[in-house]
């Protein structure tokens, strides 16, 4: 399927806002993606790599000085949570590994549990959607993972004591990709990165940092995609997140650029 940009903003509900766009005023908090000022990362959350950190035990085996293919094994093998009981596998992460971009969501439902991939059922193709408007896609440039590897039961959202035992493995993914940007999808990828538990619309909007090594990782927050299945009024504002992500990504490249 070969669909043009029109088609694809039709597909996430974004045509009328596509069409409006250069004649809505500009919200300073909000920018549009071709003259974007990415807001400056907020302080207050710069602790947040050493609040996971903290909060990593009880986990998995240490993993932090596993490289990509050792760590996939561990994941494949580890039983830290009771997540481990039903599921067919874990589901570790897809993409390129070399990935500016890093989308993290919840976890696997039963179509991830099959497959061994994240975001590949209904919810994956809104995020293609998604992906395909930002002129990305999931094996170039962008790699995908989730908050806990193994499905929770019936779909349900994976306990804070099982998103604690995942996150060494999110961690230890952070530190090997280097994103230039993260997205969170949903409250579950906020809790595990963030370790914040405030509404999606509190944490929208803003930019919040991810301590990796020396680096501050900006991160955005937008909603999950199932959510945006339900709730079609709110596409319209995590377009408008991503815009803003791929206004902070222009602005990280071109400093490195100029950095050079
Ligand atoms: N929802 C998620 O959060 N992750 C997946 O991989 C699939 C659906
Ligand atoms: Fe291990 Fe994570 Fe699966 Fe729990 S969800 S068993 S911590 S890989």
């Amino acid at each position: 399927m070969n669909l043009t940009k029109q088609q694809i903003l039709a597909e996430m509900g974004l045509s009328p806002l596509w069409e409006l766009r250069h004649k809505a005023p500009v919200q300073p908090n909000a920018p549009d993606d071709a003259q974007a000022v990415p807001a400056p990362l907020s302080p207050s959350s710069a602790l947040a790599a050493s609040t996971v950190t903290a909060a990593a035990a009880p986990g998995p085996a240490p993993v932090l000085d596993l490289s990509w293919e050792p760590l996939a094994t561990s994941v494949t093998a580890c039983r830290a949570c009771r997540l481990c009981e039903q599921r067919q596998q874990a589901v570790f992460g897809v993409g390129d590994r070399a990935a500016s971009w890093l989308f993290i969501g919840e976890g696997p439902g039963a179509d991830e549990d099959a497959q061994g991939e994240p975001f590949v059922g209904v919810a994956g193709q809104l995020l293609d959607a998604m992906l395909a408007a930002l002129d990305l896609s999931r094996r170039a440039d962008v790699y995908i993972a989730n908050a806990v590897k193994c499905r929770p039961p019936g779909n349900r959202t994976p306990e804070a004591s099982e998103i604690a035992a995942c996150r060494p493995y999110l961690e230890r993914q952070i530190a090997l990709l280097q994103p230039k940007i993260i997205v969170l999808l949903g409250r579950a990828a906020v809790h595990a990165v963030l370790g914040k538990d405030d509404t999606l619309s509190s944490l929208r909007g803003k930019t919040f940092a991810y301590r990796a090594g020396e680096r501050d990782i900006p991160v955005v927050v937008t909603y999950h995609p199932a959510y945006l299945l339900r709730t079609l009024s709110d596409k319209a504002k995590a377009w408008e997140d991503l815009c803003r992500a791929r206004a902070l990504m222009r602005a990280a490249k071109q400093e490195a650029a100029l950095a050079i």
